[in-house]
C-alpha cells in the first residue's frame, strides 16, 4: 500500500469496473443463445483484426465466480456489466428463454455476495441478427422490441439490480453500425445511420419509461461525450454530431434546428414522428459518460464528410501531437474537466457517472507474476485527479467505473487492444492482476489518489 496524500473523494463516490457481454463472455452457442450481429460480423472475413471473434472471449460465462473474486479483492464496489439480448430472446423478439436469464441471476447473485453493486446495461451493441435481417436499428420496431426485452431483463433481475442503464454509446452504434460499416452490422448508409441514431433514442425513451412502470429505482444512459476543441464552425458541427444529437433530445427533449437540416439532406425526416422527442424525454437519475479524449477539428472547405460523420463537410478530425494511447487516442485529461463542469452546467438535474475511461498500451508480457503497466497507471492517474478537479467545482459526479476489468474483445481490433487492469492470457484464460490493478485497489480503498506511482 503507497502512502496517499493526493486528492482524495468523497466517501459514497462508487469505484468500480466495467466490461460488456460480446466482448467477455464467450460461449457464444450455448444454452439457448441467438446469434447476435457482431457473431455474424466478426466471422465475416476482413471485418475484425486477424479474423478474431467473440467465441470464446474471456470465456466470463463460465469463469464468472472467479472474476467476481478477483474482483471482490480488489475491493470493488460496483461492476457494470451488459446482458446480451440474444441470449434472452435468441430470436430478438417473442419467448424468453430461461436459460440466458439464469445466467445473469447466478451473475447478479455472486456479485451481491461479494458486496458488488451490479450496474446493468442492456443494450451494448449486440443486437439480436433476427432483429438485423428485420431492418435493425433502421427499424422502428426495434425501439419497441427492446422495451420488451428491457421489460423481460427486469422482471428478472429487478429485486436486485438498482442501477439500469438502457444503451451504451448509441453514436457508435449508429454511426460506427450503420455509416462507416467499421462495426457491426458492417452497413455504411449515412440515411441509415441517422434513421437508427433516431430508433435507438427512441429505444432509449421507451426502455426507460416501461422499465420505471416496472419500478426500476435507478435509471441513466451513457452516451460517449467529448469535448470539440478547433475551429468555431467545425467545432460546433461536431459537437452538433456527437454530443447535442443525443444530449438535446434525451435531456432536454429537444433536437437542435441545425442538425434537423443535415438529418434532412441524409435521410429525410419521415422516421421523425409527432410525439417522439416526448417519448425519448425520459426523467432519467444519471447520465453515464464514456470518455477517453477530445475530439480535435479544423475547418477545411471542400473537405469530404468523414464516413462515421455525415454532415462533417468542410471538417478536418485531426490530431494535435502528444501522447497518444495504443488506439492512436490523444491522451488528454483536461477534456474530462472540460465534459464535466459543461455538463454539469448544461443539464444541473441529473447526476453523472463515469461508466468508462481507461486506455489500451502494448504492455509487457507477464514477467515475474507481474505485468508493469505504467503508462496506464499514469493515464489513471492524471483522469482521476481531472475528475476530482470537476468534483472540486462542484459538479454532481457520483462515481468512476474504469475500462475495463479485464483484457477483451476490442471489436473490429480484435484481442490485439489491451484495456484491461487485469492481463488474461487467452490461450490459458489466466488472469494476472496488472500494476494499474493494484494501484486501483489502492485508490478505491482508500478514496485516495496514491501519490506514488507504482512502476
Ligand atoms: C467504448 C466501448 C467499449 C470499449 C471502449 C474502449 O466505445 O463502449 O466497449 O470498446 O470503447
Amino acid at each position: 500500500m503507497t502512502a496517499a496524500t493526493g486528492p482524495a473523494f468523497p466517501a459514497g463516490f462508487v469505484w468500480g469496473a466495467a466490461s460488456a457481454a460480446y466482448q467477455i463472455e464467450g460461449a457464444a452457442r450455448e444454452d439457448g443463445r441467438g446469434p447476435s450481429i457482431w457473431d455474424t460480423f466478426s466471422r465475416t472475413p476482413g471485418r475484425v483484426a486477424s479474423g478474431h471473434t467473440g467465441d470464446v472471449a474471456c470465456d466470463h460465462y463460465h469463469r464468472h465466480s472467479d472474476d467476481v473474486e478477483l474482483m471482490r479483492s480488489l475491493g470493488l464496489a460496483a461492476y457494470r456489466f451488459s446482458v446480451a439480448w440474444p441470449r434472452i430472446q435468441p430470436d430478438g423478439s417473442g419467448p424468453v428463454n430461461p436459460r440466458g436469464l439464469d445466467f445473469y441471476d447466478r451473475l447478479v447473485d455472486s456479485l451481491l455476495a461479494a458486496g458488488i453493486d451490479p450496474y446493468v446495461t442492456l443494450y451494448h451493441w449486440d443486437l439480436p441478427q433476427a432483429l438485423e435481417d428485420r431492418g435493425g436499428w433502421t427499424a422502428r420496431d426495434t425501439a419497441y422490441r427492446f422495451a420488451d426485452y428491457a421489460t423481460a431483463v427486469h422482471a428478472r433481475l429487478g429485486d436486485r439490480v438498482r442501477t439500469w442503464t438502457t444503451l451504451n454509446e448509441p453514436w457508435v452504434a449508429a454511426f460506427l453500425g450503420y455509416g462507416s460499416g467499421v462495426h457491426a452490422p458492417g452497413r455504411t448508409d449515412p440515411g441509415d445511420a441517422f434513421r437508427a441514431a433516431h430508433h435507438l433514442l427512441l429505444a432509449h425513451g421507451l426502455g426507460t419509461r416501461a422499465l420505471r412502470e416496472a419500478g426500476a429505482r435507478e435509471l441513466a444512459l451513457t452516451l460517449n461525450l467529448s469535448p470539440v476543441a478547433g475551429d468555431p464552425a467545425a467545432a460546433e458541427r461536431v459537437d452538433l454530431l456527437l454530443n447535442r444529437q443525443f444530449l438535446d433530445p434525451a435531456l432536454c427533449g429537444e433536437m437542435p434546428e441545425d442538425l434537423l437540416k443535415i438529418i434532412d439532406r441524409h435521410a429525410g425526416l419521415g422516421h421523425l414522428r409527432e410525439g417522439d422527442l416526448t417519448l425519448i424525454h425520459q426523467p432519467i437519475d444519471l447520465l453515464g459518460i464514456n470518455y477517453y479524449c477530445p475530439q480535435y477539428v479544423a475547418d477545411v472547405p471542400g473537405a469530404p464528410a468523414d464516413p462515421a460523420w455525415p454532415g462533417s463537410e468542410d471538417v478536418s478530425f485531426v490530431h494535435p501531437g502528444g501522447p497518444s494511447t495504443a488506439m492512436g487516442w490523444p491522451i488528454d485529461p483536461a477534456g474530462l474537466t472540460t465534459l464535466l463542469t459543461r455538463l454539469s452546467r448544461d443539464h444541473p438535474s441529473v447526476g453523472l457517472l463515469i461508466t468508462e475511461n481507461g486506455a489500451a498500451f502494448d504492455d509487457d508480457a507477464p514477467s515475474g507474476g507481474r505485468v508493469a503497466d505504467p503508462d496506464r497507471v499514469a493515464y489513471l492517474d492524471s483522469h482521476l485527479r481531472a475528475a476530482h478537479a470537476a468534483l472540486a467545482e462542484g459538479v454532481d459526479l457520483r462515481g468512476y467505473l474504469v475500462w475495463s476489468i479485464l483484457d477483451n474483445f476490442e471489436w473490429a481490433e480484435g484481442y490485439h487492444k489491451r484495456f484491461g487492469i487485469v492481463h488474461v492470457d487467452f490461450t490459458t484464460q489466466r488472469r494476472l492482476p496488472k500494476d494499474s490493478a493494484l494501484w486501483y485497489r489502492d485508490l478505491v480503498t482508500t478514496g485516495v489518489i496514491p501519490d506514488v506511482i507504482t512502476g
